[in-house]
């Protein structure tokens, strides 16, 4: 191990993270209700220009008046090229703080724009009086974002988690897709040719390395990767196969655009029994799995280092350890 010791962003549930309109107040109990970690209540890219005062008004009076028991919290606010952002940080933080867990800065491009927020909500906090201190959570969705991953990553004591946005970050990459998150059947191997000369067209993930990336600078910080939003609610199957692609590369969860899409996050963020119980079979001594280690002289300390992360994650993330991480209020 490296002697630069890694300090882990708070804990929290982060399987399931749904997406709420600030503009649609309409919308705000029932998100209440829902089964899901964590809700952001969006003043961005789902709000129009001329809603967006009273959307951070209904955003406002939500927080304060609506009992969203143990869910965390969080508002998206507006980008920091907008004229709406530095309103949105000020009225919210001062007028609803205390139920604020966290802010979602969107389209982050550099570790100065995370220090500009943080000395915002520093001040704000200290003039409130605000014992609680507010978490970030960063969307990697353009091409700056994400050349600056690493620095945004360490560039506030705040920061919690990093979500792919992958909507913004296709029009920033300019890549071509039409289905947010869906795949290109044009980004395809092409096998050699069989004996009867057929050839399989092997359709490939035109997100890995993006998202590879960005998980690999939040495991370097501390901070939670979050896959982020699948935007066709009528291909259910494809959405599953996104979950599972990110949950695999190490992300703790994703966004739920559309109630659909809660339950189905779940299931593909808990650790699977087959993989703890080779880990439990890793962690006991005497077991015929540590035998096999040694007798093939593989990385022991690193199977080890593995399984004990797969068990404690278990702990957080399984469905009997989920009440453990329910956060005090
Ligand atoms: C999310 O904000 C996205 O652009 O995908
Ligand atoms: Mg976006």
């Amino acid at each position: 191990m490296s002697f630069h010791p890694i300090e882990q962003a708070p804990a929290r549930l982060n399987r399931s993270e749904l997406a709420v309109p600030g503009s649609q107040p309409g919308m705000f109990e029932k998100a209440a209700q829902s089964d899901v970690d964590v809700i952001f209540l969006d003043l961005e890219d789902a709000v129009a220009p001329d809603e967006k005062e009273q959307a951070r008004k209904n955003i406002i009076a939500a927080l304060n008046d609506i009992d969203w028991g143990s869910k965390t919290m969080s508002v998206r606010i507006n980008g920091l090229d907008t004229h709406y952002m530095y309103r949105d940080v000020v009225d919210v933080v001062e007028q609803a703080g205390e139920r604020l867990d966290l802010i979602m800065i969107p389209k982050v491009g550099t570790a100065a724009d995370v220090y500009a927020v943080d000395m915002m909500v520093t001040q704000i906090e200290d003039a409130k009086g605000l014992k609680k201190r507010i978490g970030f959570e960063h969307i990697i969705e353009t091409a700056l974002g994400m050349q600056n991953v690493s620095e945004i990553a360490a560039a506030s004591k705040r920061n919690e988690s990093l979500h792919f946005g992958v909507a913004d970050y296709a029009a920033s990459t300019r890549a071509r897709t039409t289905i947010i998150g869906g795949v290109n059947p044009d980004y395809s191997v092409l096998t050699d040719p069989a004996e009867d000369g057929a050839r399989e067209t092997h359709w490939g993930d035109m997100w890995h390395y993006a998202l590879a990336r960005m998980v690999v600078a939040a495991r370097a910080n501390g901070l939670r990767p979050i896959d982020g939003p699948f935007g066709d609610f009528s291909d259910p199957d494809g959405y599953k196969a996104q979950a599972s692609r990110s949950a695999v590369l190490g992300c703790e969860g994703k966004w739920a655009i559309h109630p659909s899409q809660i339950l189905p996050i779940e299931e593909h963020y808990k650790v699977k029994p087959q993989d703890l119980a080779v880990a439990r079979a890793i962690l006991d001594e005497n077991s015929p799995a540590v035998f096999k280690m040694y007798e093939s002289m593989c990385e022991v300390a690193t199977h080890r280092a593995w399984a004990e992360r797969m068990v404690a994650q278990s702990h957080v993330f399984g469905a009997h350890g989920a009440a453990l991480m329910k956060i005090e209020r």
